[in-house]
């Protein structure tokens, strides 16, 4: 399809952020997120309460996203939405009201998977940062989702090792529930891995055949030597803080660098992508850094608000479906465990 003046608006609303962007030939004009701090209160997201949540917060999230873009809705060529996986109420929010606006503006609509989203969001059109050649690894780590994608081009992927339980950022936040941190505690961990010393306490990785990943049993075992020290000594977590956390850390980014290591000796690709809330992390960033000179790895890490639960990386993979005249029909139903 020859290149033309095109303006997708995005929309996510898979788990707990209801967010919107428009975005013009690959390039960001706007990307609002509404981040729903009522989970906080709870130490984790709730479903419930996510939908409804979304549901207040689209209308305003999408005219903002149109607003700060500086164009007019009936300047959209099309819309793009998330249609899994993710939460089921969350995903129904944000698939009628692109159905809706899309039949509305009598304009395509596209469907996006999530975890393409995620991995795609390196081919936003942005300057200073490098696009990952193909094909090149993705890891995906989030709150929901731990991956590694061989991507070999836009639509063609396949997923090569996943979690078979709890993803990256649950074994950061459930980890730091038992300490008793707040809700997510990723970013604390790693605030305070930095004050620590990470081989202060040892924690045995799991043993899990192949590329998958497994984080069940790394929080069980957090939780017993946790209950074990502070029967010895109540203080023991107070005391030992910054320790633990960068012991937690160690660990985890240790079990990801392994995987990574065989993934890159199985494949022979040498180029590694990164997604995800828990890619903020400093020291997974440092590891991946390291492994540049200790592994001959080249590594691709987006800007951080394209890391996180983002509409941009869903308007972009709309951008690329666009060109190649992929659309929805209006029937198209969100699924929950869509599979990339
Ligand atoms: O991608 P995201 O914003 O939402 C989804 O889960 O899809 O990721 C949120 C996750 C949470 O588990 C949070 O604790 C983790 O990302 N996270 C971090 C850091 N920042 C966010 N984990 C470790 N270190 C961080 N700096
Ligand atoms: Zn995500």
């Amino acid at each position: 399809m020859e290149r033309q003046n095109i303006y997708i608006l995005g929309i996510e609303s898979s788990c707990d952020d209801t967010a919107a962007s428009v975005i013009f030939n690959g390039r960001i004009l706007s990307n609002v997120v509404a981040s729903q701090k009522i989970h906080e209160a709870f130490g984790g997201v709730v479903p419930e309460l996510a939908s409804r949540a979304h549901q207040q917060n689209i209308v305003p999230v999408v005219h903002e996203a149109i607003k700060q873009a500086g164009i007019s809705k009936t300047d959209l060529n099309a819309i793009a939405f998330t249609k899994g996986p993710g939460l089921m109420g969350s995903l129904l929010v944000g698939t009628s009201f692109a159905k809706s606006l899309a039949f509305g503006l009598n304009i395509p609509l596209i469907d996006v998977n999530h975890m393409q989203g995620h991995i795609l969001a390196h081919f936003i059109e942005e300057d200073d940062f490098e696009k990952p050649p193909f094909p090149f690894l993705a890891l995906t780590i989030s709150g929901g989702h731990t991956q590694i994608v061989k991507v070999n081009n836009y639509f063609e992927m396949d997923v090569i090792g996943e979690t078979i339980d709890d993803a990256v950022g649950e074994a950061f936040d459930k980890s730091g529930k038992i300490l008793g941190l707040g809700y997510p505690a990723g970013p604390e961990i790693d605030r305070r891995a930095a004050l620590g010393n990470p081989r202060a306490f040892q924690f045995t990785k799991p043993r899990v055949k192949g590329l998958n990943f497994s984080f069940s049993g790394f929080k069980t075992a957090v939780l017993y030597f946790i209950q074990r020290e502070v029967k010895a000594n109540p203080n023991f977590i107070s005391e030992n803080l910054n320790d633990i956390c960068a012991s937690i850390q160690y660990t985890i980014i240790g079990i990801l660098i392994d995987k990574l290591k065989l993934a890159t000796k199985q494949t022979e690709i040498n180029h590694i992508a990164i997604g995800g809330g828990v890619s903020a992390n400093s020291g997974i960033r440092q590891a991946l850094k390291d492994g540049e000179h200790k592994f001959g790895w080249t590594t691709y890490v987006p800007k951080f608000e394209f890391t996180t639960d983002n509409a941009a990386m869903i308007a972009m993979v709309g951008y690329l479906k666009y060109l190649e005249g992929n659309f929805a029909e209006q029937n198209v139903v969100a699924s929950a465990r869509l599979k990339i």
